[in-house]
């Protein structure tokens, strides 16, 4: 093994597609990012193995054959770092990280079929294989490599190891890849003033031999991989076109120095493997353990056009995932990833989550105070097929799971089941007005909106089954009926009708929600393992016990969790996790936003969706534009809302922008503004634009293809 041919891309080409489900069974290999062992899973990342966890029980439910790995990332110097302070071996500190994460996996129910770690025997043995494929491959070469090193900790430092001025801006205290000020990326050595976030030493620079991977030797596969079969969402698509393979592809620096804590490379003593080169590999090794545990092959699912491979990952490691990641596995002839499913980033209250806030939540501190369930549903509300950014808001959290799951979901059974217990169900389906059948019908759209991982779509489409199922609830009275013995037959009608469409909803569910559909599977005495088991009432059974199901939150719950979470002395936000040296630096993450701007100005307080349409945004072409001589800020503008219409709008853009260059563009404009009488004339609207005003103004426009005059919702 370990050489390239050509039929194995073949192989992986004629790949099926991934939505290809009327041929049987698929069979799913499904990982999420492998976590640093580092530090304590938190709410951000919760949203990722939730995700996936949903992902991977649908497709059970569905009766496909799939399993979730995932395993610790271990290596790096940050662990190496760490277990020095801590006066203990990594393989101490990492076992116990590890039981940690473990724990706190489980305790949201997220089950994995395997979970290893990247210093294991297998992913040794593999990165060997790897290693010898590059090689054989001829995409290895050496150079030379000035970094900073610390005198006191005796080891190189990594970007985000180092900090000091910035050379452009001369703002204090910036990391040594990029400027949080100013946005300017550098070498860590043009920092000023440098020092080793580590020790506080001053470092020296040192020069190394490092081994690196000729990844623009792979350029032509990797267009071609990224553009096609939709391995990536469009947007991802469109941002790795335009950042990375518009131009030639960087050499990958793939080795370090010792000390290091890793995996020594064979050919190459007193060098390791950088981490990121063994983690993904650990995707492969975590499924050979599984392998090995239940009598399965790893070619069946590493190297076969039969096995579709689901990567789950941040928006932060998109690069590695989507274009070292399928080089490497080209390379060494494993199967491509059928699709890499990129979500966006956690944000609580609007805001990255910051530690002194509260809003750094562990996932151990929330599951002290809060049901899991309920972040599970509000993340699948929350969650769609695209990169946005995910807000965790504890009104809209606490109005959610009560409204929805305790008022319409669990109450259906509740209202019903302790009559029913006493009687069974009726053996035969009583005339519902056809309730039973329209949810029925609807799994398919459910099912679906699952598969996209649009979950937002699929939790709204469950909903509205709800809200058609409680009225009838309502309208029949059960419990004015158990008071009428001779209303028995009809009291039991009702309960079959309310318990059988309950549990339709617990079966497209219990991807979110296992332990509501072990619940609802227990009280009608029929676990619910399959999404087959929506289609058919359940007739003549036997109803068990109510036993109680889910809570309404307890704000006060919400409260503590954020008291307890609350680190003094930790204004440092956390949301980016920065944690380990390999991770996203300026150039790797388009998406490094700061969240200055929401410090300076928080977010207006909350308006209705009828406040909202009182504004009339409107798309409009900027068809004149002249200086104001008398004003020192302002434009006059001529606007075109299509046809006929124009209007002239006074604008506070003068230092941003010159005149020429507004002719023709299209901007988004208030058209609805009552006219206001300046000194100049009457400004008759407002065009909208971002910023502080002077020259950080920045226009808004709509995607080409707007026309004049269209609203803006
Ligand atoms: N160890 C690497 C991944 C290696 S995969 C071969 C890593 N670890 S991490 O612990 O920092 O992050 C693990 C996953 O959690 C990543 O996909 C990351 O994007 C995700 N998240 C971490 N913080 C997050 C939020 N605040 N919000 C959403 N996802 C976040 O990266
Ligand atoms: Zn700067």
């Amino acid at each position: 093994m370990g050489s390239t041919t050509d039929d194995q891309h073949a192989q992986v080409v004629e790949q099926k597609p991934f939505d290809a489900e009327r041929g049987g069974r698929r069979r799913l290999l499904v990982t999420a990012a492998l976590p640093y062992a580092n530090g304590p899973i938190h709410l951000g990342h919760l949203v990722e193995y939730i995700q996936t966890d949903i992902w991977v029980r649908f497709q059970k439910l569905r009766g496909h054959q799939a399993i979730y790995v995932c395993a610790d990332d271990t290596h790096g110097t940050a662990i190496m770092l760490r277990a020095r302070k801590e006066g203990r071996s990594e393989e101490e500190l990492i076992a116990d990280m590890q039981r940690q994460h473990q724990r706190d996996f489980a305790g949201f129910q997220i089950e994995f079929d395997n979970y290893g770690s990247t210093h294991a025997p297998e992913n040794y043995e593999l990165c060997q294989q790897f290693w010898t494929a590059l090689r054989q491959a001829g995409l290895i070469v050496e150079k030379d490599v000035s970094q900073l090193y610390d005198p006191e900790a005796g080891t190189f430092l990594a970007d985000r190891f180092v900090k000091g001025t910035c050379p452009r801006c001369k703002s204090p205290d910036q990391y040594g890849d990029n400027c949080d000020k100013c946005g300017a990326t550098y070498a860590p050595a043009d920092l000023i003033e440098p020092r080793s976030v580590m020790t506080g030493a001053t470092p020296e620079i040192r020069t190394a031999r490092h081994l690196f991977v000729q990844l623009e030797k792979l350029h032509d596969f990797l267009s071609q991989w990224v553009q096609e079969d939709e391995h990536l969402q469009p947007e991802v698509v469109n941002y790795l076109l335009g950042h990375f393979l518009n131009e030639p592809l960087r050499d990958w620096d793939i080795s370090r120095p010792a000390p290091y804590f890793g995996f020594e490379i064979p050919d190459a003593p007193g060098n390791y493997w950088y981490v990121w080169f063994d983690a993904p590999i650990g995707y492969i090794a975590s499924t050979w353990q599984w392998c090995k545990r239940v009598g399965e092959s790893l070619e069946c699912w590493w190297r076969s056009p039969d096995t579709e491979v689901h990567h789950f990952i941040g928006k932060d490691i998109i690069y590695f995932h989507t274009l070292f990641w399928p080089g490497m596995l080209k390379t060494a002839g494993f199967n491509l990833p059928t699709k890499v499913h990129i979500h966006g980033f956690l944000t609580v209250g609007g805001a990255k989550m910051s530690k002194s806030k509260g809003t750094f939540v562990r996932a151990e501190i929330y599951l002290r105070h809060l049901d899991p369930s309920y972040l599970r549903y509000y993340f699948a509300s929350k969650l769609g097929p695209r990169l946005d950014d995910i807000d965790l808001n504890f009104e809209e959290f606490e109005a959610k799971v009560n409204s929805d799951l305790v008022g319409k979901v669990v109450n259906l059974a509740s209202r019903c089941a302790k009559f029913a217990s006493r009687m069974g169900l009726s053996s035969r389906y009583p005339d519902d007005g056809g309730l039973f059948d329209h949810a029925a019908r609807a799994g398919d759209a459910i099912a679906a909106a699952y598969e996209q991982c649009d979950y937002a779509r699929a939790m709204r489409l469950i909903m509205e089954l709800a809200d058609r199922a409680n009225p009838f609830v309502e309208q029949a009275q059960p419990w004015v009926l158990a008071k009428d013995p001779a209303r028995e037959e009809e009291l039991r009608d009702v309960c079959t009708v309310a318990l059988n469409l309950f549990r339709q909803l617990a079966v497209y569910l219990a991807p979110v929600l296992p332990d509501l559909a072990r619940k609802a599977g227990d009280l009608l005495a029929d676990p619910i393992e399959h999404w087959q088991q929506s289609q058919q009432p359940l007739v003549g059974t036997e109803v068990q016990p109510f036993q109680h199901m889910l809570t309404r939150v307890n704000p006060k719950e919400i409260q503590a969790m954020i008291e307890e979470s609350k680190e003094q002395d930790a204004e440092q936000a956390v949301g980016e996790h920065v944690s380990q040296e390999q991770n996203a630096s300026a150039d790797t993450d388009p998406w490094n936003d700061s969240d200055e701007p929401l410090k300076k100005e928080p977010l207006a307080p909350e308006c209705t969706i009828d406040d909202f349409m009182k504004v009339d945004l409107r798309v409009a072409r900027v068809v004149a534009a002249e200086e104001v001589p008398e004003a020192r800020k302002l434009l006059k503008l001529t606007l075109s809302l299509g046809g006929e219409v124009r209007k002239t709008v006074f604008a506070g853009i003068k230092a941003a922008y010159k005149p020429d260059e507004l002719v023709g563009r299209l901007v988004v404009c208030v058209a609805n503004l009552a006219p206001r009488k300046m000194r100049f004339g009457v400004s008759e609207g407002m065009v909208t634009a971002a910023g502080e005003g002077g020259e950080e103004v920045y226009l808004l426009s709509p995607d080409s293809g707007a026309k004049p005059g269209q609203r803006v919702h």
